[in-house]
Formats: C-alpha cells, structure tokens, sequence
C-alpha cells in the first residue's frame, strides 16, 4: 500500500528553503503535498526543522526561497489572518493560549475573528464542544479545569474555526495514558470525519497507533514520507535520525524472512500475525 494520491492537495511545500536572520538555513529545499483527509506524523528529533516547517504551514514564518500553496492559492498572496482560518495550529502549552472567561467564549473567539455570522459561530461552538466531549464545561472558566480538560479546550479553540488542516504539537504531553488515549479518539473521528490532521511527537507508538502517512525530517531535509508502516518499518533510515520505532517492529523484523519489507505496528497486529498465525497452524 502507498500513499493515496487521488485526493484533493490542501497543502503543498514547493522548493521550501528558510533560513534565521541569524544566517542558519533551517529548511533546505521541502517538497511536500498533503491531501485532504491525510493523518500525517511528523518526525524527527529535536532541531530537525519540524515547527519550523509547520510555521510555513500557518503563515507565522514566510519561505525565503520556494513557496507554500493552500487549496491551490500561493501563501504570498494571502493574509495571516486568512491563512490562520484554512490552517489550525495548536500550541505545545494549552495556557499559551486559553484566556477567556469561560470554555464556550474560548471556542466562539476564533469564529468570531474569522468574521462567521452569529448563527455559525453559535453551530460551531456547539460541534467543537460536542465533538471534544465538553459540552458539560461550556460555561465553566478554563482556568479551574485540570491540565487534560484545559488540552482539549484549547485544540476545541482551533477546531471551532473549522480549519481545512488541523495541525497539533506533541498533544498528549502531560497527559496520562486515559486521557490521551481519549483524546487520540477523538482526533482520530475528525479525521474520519474528513479533517487533514498533522501530528507532531517523539512518541512513535502514538504515531504508530494513530497516523497513516508518516514524514520524516533530519537536518531541515525531508528523508522519508510514505505510510506509517512504510516508514516505521525503514528501521536503518530511522536509527539514522536518532529515532527508535517500537519495539514490536524490532521484533517482527527479527521474526521475518529476509524478503518481508514492512511489518506490525501495534502489539495487536503482532499478535494477528504471529501468534494468531501459529495457532491456526
Ligand atoms: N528564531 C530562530 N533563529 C535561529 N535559529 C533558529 C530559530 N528557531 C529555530 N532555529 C534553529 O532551526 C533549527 C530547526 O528548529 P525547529 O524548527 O524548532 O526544529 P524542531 O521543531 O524539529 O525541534 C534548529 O537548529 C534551531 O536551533
Ligand atoms: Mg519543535
């Protein structure tokens, strides 16, 4: 299997070069196409470029060569504000950006900004906080919720302006495993609700659980983009980038003749496949 290329582009890095004013070229030339309905990891060890390249995505940094297209549309020619409704970023810190007195003015003041009618904004509210199952907190001020609750306000915050691609930084941190395993959930019916998710993490379970293409940075180049499985399964191209794919692949890898190329994500497949297999022989 490989990547589906059928659908529509809502993303796309052409030739993407960024260099700092301090003169460190942090992004060497990213061609790259996102597809509507993709889930995508994005990988690679710390300095690697990822937020960087994201910031592109989001309209807070600009190419210095190359250039970023949106539905088709060039970035250049398109306000922040404008990009910022098409592209949803959702910081690291959910108190980075959660200041209204209560859950359901933090949803509205993104839809309010964009300039949705009073209707829109009242449905949209209303689908953030169902979809994130915090409709009971609608009233409550997002200051007294616990840390789990106050993420997923703030990734409703984004939801709520019903970005085209829906872009999350390392979500699960700090959470316990319930909680981010909920959240996944949740993410995971936007997606299949035809939202573009991009999910940035250093746990390769999660990417491995969760997302079907993964792209691989190192060093501000893209070295590696296909399906997760195809991706996590390159265990030499990985170990190259510091990044350790979990150990069930190790594993299977060892289990493997030397001909199999790709192999079970998750414990639940390994056991389909290897054990599941053995019984049935
Ligand atoms: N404002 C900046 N000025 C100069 N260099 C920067 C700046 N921001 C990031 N960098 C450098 O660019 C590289 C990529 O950073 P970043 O995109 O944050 O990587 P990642 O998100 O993968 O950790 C790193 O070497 C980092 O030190
Ligand atoms: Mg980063």
């Amino acid at each position: 299997m490989s990547i589906d290329t059928t659908k529509d582009p809502v993303l796309q890095a052409i030739g993407l070069e960024h260099t700092y004013d301090n003169g460190f070229q942090a992004l060497k030339g990213i061609d790259l196409t996102i597809y509507r309905g993709d889930y995508i990891g994005l990988i690679g060890q710390n300095g690697s470029g990822k937020t960087t390249m994201i910031k592109h995505f989001n309209g807070l940094l600009r190419p210095t060569k190359g250039k970023i297209l949106i539905n088709g549309v060039d970035e250049a020619t398109m306000t922040i504000g404008k990009i910022s409704k098409q592209v949803g970023f959702v910081f690291q810190n959910p108190d980075h950006q959660i200041f209204c007195p209560s859950v359901s003015e933090e949803l509205a003041f993104g839809p309010k900004n964009c300039g949705m009618s009073p209707g829109e904004i009242k449905d949209s509210v209303e689908d953030a906080l169902e979809s994130f199952k915090i409709t009971e907190y609608a009233n409550h001020p997002p200051a007294i919720l616990g840390f789990g609750l106050r993420r997923k306000v703030s990734l409703a915050a984004v939801f709520s302006c019903r970005p085209t691609v829906f872009i999350m930084d390392e979500p699960t941190v700090g959470l316990d495993h319930r909680s981010a395993r909920e959240l996944l959930d949740i993410v995971g019916e936007l997606n299949s609700n035809g939202c573009t998710i991009i999910l940035i993490t250093h746990d390769m379970r999660v990417i491995c659980e969760n997302t079907k293409r993964g792209i691989v940075l190192r060093s501000g180049k893209l070295i590696l983009d296909g399906t997760t499985r195809e991706v996590m399964s390159n265990i030499e191209m990985l170990e190259q980038t510091q990044i350790r794919p979990p150990q069930v692949i190790e594993l299977s890898k060892e289990l493997s003749p030397p001909d199999v190329r790709e192999f079970p994500l998750t414990t639940d497949e390994f056991i389909k496949k290897f054990i599941k297999a053995k019984k049935a022989m």
